[in-house]
Parts: structure tokens; C-alpha cells; sequence
């Protein structure tokens, strides 16, 4: 039978309870489409500073190498928020972008149809829906940039550097062209052009990419104007373009609207197939253990990764589509509404998971 390796971060926080449920989703995948999984564990994040004293151990990027694709549950939590920058969780979060070239973020931000009522936008605004593709960049610009501590006037004083190359530019802007391509034809490339030089160059280079892309609909926004826009109008978008800070930022907002954050998925590309999947959401260590949190957004994560790294397109579909199913009778904590079933992090996941066989 067909087999795919997985190397597997349950992180920290809620991250090993939704790993757990989101294996048991995509076994049952398998057993349908006709493939299985071979699962690799390697540790990221806090406890991997527990065990290794690395948020990063140089195995666990091996691990990730020699896998097919990776899934990650969510790292960080208080107890090591007093380590210095380079020891802290995230740092193994932007090491193993880095490390494995994750160059294109791809954060859908949409409304499932049971899930209308959850958005904090007024339902006027939301009408039919909302369903909106974020790319952001992920291995540059001011996260990767060069940085320091210096004087300036006798005064203590840090700089961070926002850099881009033009290659850098036209790889993520193709992800965005022919991500529009393939949905509803509009790409949107966010920037703060009107000041910054990195971003002028940004949109020079976009710009001159379009006329490879005659069918997508190119325009251009400020990010302070993106970042209203999608509250005032955020039917308007398909699909942004920008950077890594923005798209840090521009996600957070459009995951926001949808009003279930403990819903979204994320892919994060390499070149080829190769990508790593989580969920948006962080390791919420407040409700870690207790088996309430919310599998979904990993389990949807895992769908992007069928989709984009395996091409079992068939297979993905059938998870979104059993999710779909199961918010109709049940629900997490996280997006209970009166009517519904209230159920844990194991009942959500086994209920997929029986949908789709
Ligand atoms: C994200 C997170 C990370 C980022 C942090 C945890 C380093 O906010 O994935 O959006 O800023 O990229
Ligand atoms: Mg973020």
C-alpha cells in the first residue's frame, strides 16, 4: 500500500491532544483513499528545551528532512518565556522555517456554514460567507533580518531590519498569483509602499510579474488600509500577498473574523510538495490536558496537507467535508452554542474520523 512518512510535533500545550486525534483522522483517511502513514515523532518548542535544552535539536530538523511533510501541534507556554530569544519556543519555530525553507505561509481565513453565527462582524457584512487565502512570507523580511542592540545619543537603543530580495519577492508573489489562479482570480499585494524602500521594491517586482498572469486580477493596498478594509469589507479579498510582518499580522485579523480561531489550518511551503501544517491557534497551555480543545483546525491542517504536499485531493475533501457534517450535531467548548452537543477533544476527533469512513 501506498505510505507516506509524517514526521510528527505534538509540541506543547493542547498540542499532543490534538496531534492525537488529528493521527486518528488521517488513519482513517487512509483506510478509505488507500494509503497509510508512517509517523516520525521529533520534539520542537519547550519540550524539546526540556529535554535537549534546544527549542530546535538538529534531529528533530533531520527527522523533518528525510519526511514526506511534517505536522505540528502548537509549542510555547509561560515556563519558558524568561529564556533569552534564541532558547525561547519560538525560536525553534522560526529555525525550522528556516531550516527547511519554508518560504510560503498559506493562512486560509473562512466561515464553515454551520459555524455563521460565531463571527464578531456584523452578519450584513459577512453575508454569504467569507473566505479568504493570506500568503505570507515566511522566511524573510523583518523576522530574519539583521538586528542589534546599540547607542544612539548615549541612549540604549535595538533596530530590526526589514530586507527583501527580488527573488524572494517573485517566489512568494507566484504562490500568490497562482493560488488566485486557482480560486477566484483577484490577488491583492499588500505593502506600506508610501515609506518604506523594501516595499517599493515589493511592488515593483509584483507588478512586473503580473503580465505572466494576465488572467488574475492584480491590486495593490497599504497595510493600514488592508488592515481596516477587512473589517469594513472583507468580502472584497481572495487572495493577499505580503509580507512576512503583515501576513503575521493581516492573519491574526482575518482568522479573527471568521470568529473561530480554534478553526483554522495553515500550510507552510517549501519549494516542490514538501510543507509542515498546523493550526494557527498557539499551544494554550490554560486548558492543556483537560481534553476540551479543539482538534479542527489541526485536523484541517491535515487536509491542506493531503491536498498540498500528498495530492490525495479526494481524501482532503472528505475531511472538510466530514467536518462540515460533524458541527452540525457537536461541538468544542470553544465554539459551543446552545442546541448542540457539547463534547471533548477525543469525542470531535472521533467523530471525523467516523464521518469519513
Ligand atoms: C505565527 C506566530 C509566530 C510568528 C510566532 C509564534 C513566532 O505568531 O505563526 O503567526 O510570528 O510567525
Ligand atoms: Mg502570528
Amino acid at each position: 500500500m501506498k505510505t507516506y512518512n509524517l514526521a510528527v510535533i505534538r509540541g506543547d500545550g493542547i498540542g499532543p491532544e490534538i496531534v492525537e486525534e488529528t493521527i486518528r483522522v488521517l488513519d482513517a483517511a487512509g483506510a478509505r483513499f488507500g494509503f497509510r502513514f508512517d509517523y516520525h515523532p521529533c520534539l520542537m518548542g519547550g519540550c524539546a528545551i526540556d529535554v535537549a535544552g534546544v527549542p530546535l535539536p538538529p534531529e528533530t530538523v533531520e527527522i523533518c528532512k528525510a519526511a514526506d511533510s511534517v505536522l505540528l501541534g502548537a509549542v510555547g507556554g509561560e515556563k519558558w518565556d524568561t529564556l533569552p530569544g534564541h532558547l525561547r519556543p519560538e525560536a525553534g519555530l522560526l529555525g525550522i522555517r528556516a531550516a527547511l525553507g519554508l518560504y510560503a505561509n498559506l493562512r486560509p481565513a473562512r466561515i464553515f456554514a454551520p459555524l455563521k453565527g460565531a463571527s464578531p462582524i456584523k452578519s450584513e457584512i459577512i453575508g454569504e460567507g467569507l473566505d479568504i487565502m493570506v500568503v505570507r512570507e515566511l522566511t524573510g523580511g523583518i523576522y530574519f533580518g539583521e538586528r542589534g542592540r546599540k547607542e544612539v545619543n548615549g541612549a540604549a537603543a535595538a533596530y530590526d531590519t526589514e530586507c527583501y530580495s527580488v527573488p524572494e519577492v517573485e517566489r512568494i508573489a507566484r504562490v500568490g498569483f497562482e493560488m488566485a489562479r486557482k480560486r477566484g482570480g483577484k490577488l491583492c499585494s499588500v505593502d506600506k509602499a508610501n515609506v518604506l524602500e523594501s516595499s517599493r521594491l515589493w511592488r515593483e517586482t509584483v507588478t512586473r510579474l503580473a503580465a505572466d498572469y494576465p488572467d488574475v486580477t492584480l491590486s495593490y493596498m497599504y497595510v493600514d488600509n488592508c488592515a481596516m478594509q477587512l473589517v469594513r469589507n472583507p468580502r472584497q479579498f481572495d487572495v493577499i500577498v505580503t509580507s512576512n510582518i503583515f501576513g503575521d499580522i493581516l492573519s491574526d485579523e482575518a482568522s479573527m473574523i471568521s470568529g473561530s480561531i480554534g478553526m483554522l489550518a495553515s500550510a507552510s511551503l517549501a519549494r516542490g510538495s514538501f510543507g509542515l501544517y498546523e493550526p494557527i491557534h498557539g499551544s494554550a497551555p490554560d486548558i492543556a490536558g483537560q481534553g476540551i480543545a479543539n482538534p479542527l483546525a489541526t485536523i484541517l491542517s491535515a487536509a491542506m496537507l493531503l491536498q498540498y504536499s500528498l495530492n490525495e485531493p479526494a481524501a482532503a475533501a472528505a475531511i472538510e467535508t466530514a467536518v462540515n457534517e460533524v458541527l452540525k450535531t457537536m461541538r468544542t467548548a470553544d465554539i459551543f452554542e446552545p442546541g448542540y452537543r457539547k463534547v471533548g477533544t477525543t469525542d470531535m476527533g472521533r467523530a471525523v474520523a467516523d464521518a469519513i469512513s
